[in-house]
C-alpha cells in the first residue's frame, strides 16, 4: 500500500446522547472504531493507520486497536481539526497519499476507500465521496421565517474518507486560521481543485441515535 488513513476519534459525541466518547460506543457489541479500523485496514491500498483518540482513552483505545490492526494512536484535540493535525504529524513524509476517515462513518467499505485512493493516485489532488442530497433545502432566518429555497440540484452531501496528495494536505493544515467541518474545506481556501467521486449510503455518519439503529439494520448485510 501506498495511503496512509488519519482517523479522527476524538469526539464526545454529544449529539448521541450521553455516555462513551462516540467512537467508543458500541454497534452490536463492538466500539464504532473497531468496526471502522476493520475495514479501513483490509484495504489493500492502506500502508499505515493513526487514530487520534480521546486525549484520556489513548491507551485504552491502543489496546482495544492492538488485535484489531496495526495503528499508530496519539491523543485528539478540541477540535476535529486539531485531531487530524495531530495524527498528520505522526504520518512519516515519504507517504504520498493521505486519507482523512472519521471513525463515526465506521460502516464506510472497503471500495470506497479504494476508490477515493485511486483518483488521488490518478492525480486528483483533493478527493471526497460525495452523495446527491435528498431533502429540499432552504435557508431560514433565526426567527424560523424562510428566507428561500437552495436549488438542491447543485449540491451534494459530503463524506469521508476524503484523499488527498499528502503535501497538499500539509499545506492546506498550516494555513488553516478559522475552522472547517472537513478536510477539503481547507484545500479548498487554498485554491487548490477538489474533485468528486461517487459516495457509498453504508458511510453514513453516526451522529444522532437513529443513525446507530440504522447501522445496526447495515451490520446484517452483505459488505459490496
Ligand atoms: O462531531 P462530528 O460527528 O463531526 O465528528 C466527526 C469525527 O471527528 C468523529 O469521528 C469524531 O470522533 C472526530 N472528532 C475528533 N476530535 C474532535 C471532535 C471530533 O477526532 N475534537
Amino acid at each position: 500500500g501506498d495511503v496512509a488513513v488519519v482517523v479522527p476519534a476524538a469526539g464526545a459525541g454529544v449529539r448521541l446522547g450521553p455516555g462513551a466518547p462516540k467512537a467508543l460506543r458500541l454497534l452490536e457489541g463492538e466500539p464504532l472504531l473497531v468496526h471502522a479500523i476493520r475495514r479501513v485496514a483490509a484495504a489493500p491500498s492502506v500502508r499505515m493507520i493513526v487514530v487520534a483518540a480521546p486525549p484520556a482513552d489513548v491507551d485504552a483505545v491502543r489496546t482495544l486497536l492492538a488485535g484489531i490492526a496495526p495503528v499508530t494512536v496519539v491523543a485528539g484535540g478540541a477540535e476535529r481539526q486539531e485531531s487530524v493535525a495531530a495524527a498528520l504529524a505522526v504520518v512519516p513524509e515519504d507517504v504520498g497519499i493521505v486519507l482523512v476517515h472519521d471513525a463515526a462513518r465506521c460502516l464506510a467499505p472497503v471500495s470506497l476507500v479504494e476508490r477515493v485512493a485511486a483518483a488521488v493516485r490518478d492525480g486528483a489532488a483533493a478527493v471526497i465521496p460525495v452523495l446527491p442530497v435528498v431533502d429540499t433545502i432552504k435557508e431560514v432566518a433565526p426567527d424560523g421565517a424562510v428566507l428561500g429555497t437552495v436549488d438542491r440540484s447543485v449540491l451534494r452531501a459530503v463524506q469521508t474518507p476524503q484523499g488527498f496528495r499528502a503535501s497538499i494536505l500539509r499545506a492546506a493544515h498550516a494555513a488553516a486560521a478559522d475552522s472547517h467541518t472537513d478536510d477539503a474545506g481547507a484545500v479548498e481556501k487554498l485554491g487548490r481543485p477538489v474533485t468528486c467521486v461517487p459516495g457509498s449510503d453504508l458511510a453514513l455518519k453516526i451522529t444522532r441515535p437513529i443513525d446507530l439503529a440504522l447501522a445496526t439494520h447495515l451490520l446484517t448485510l452483505p459488505d459490496p
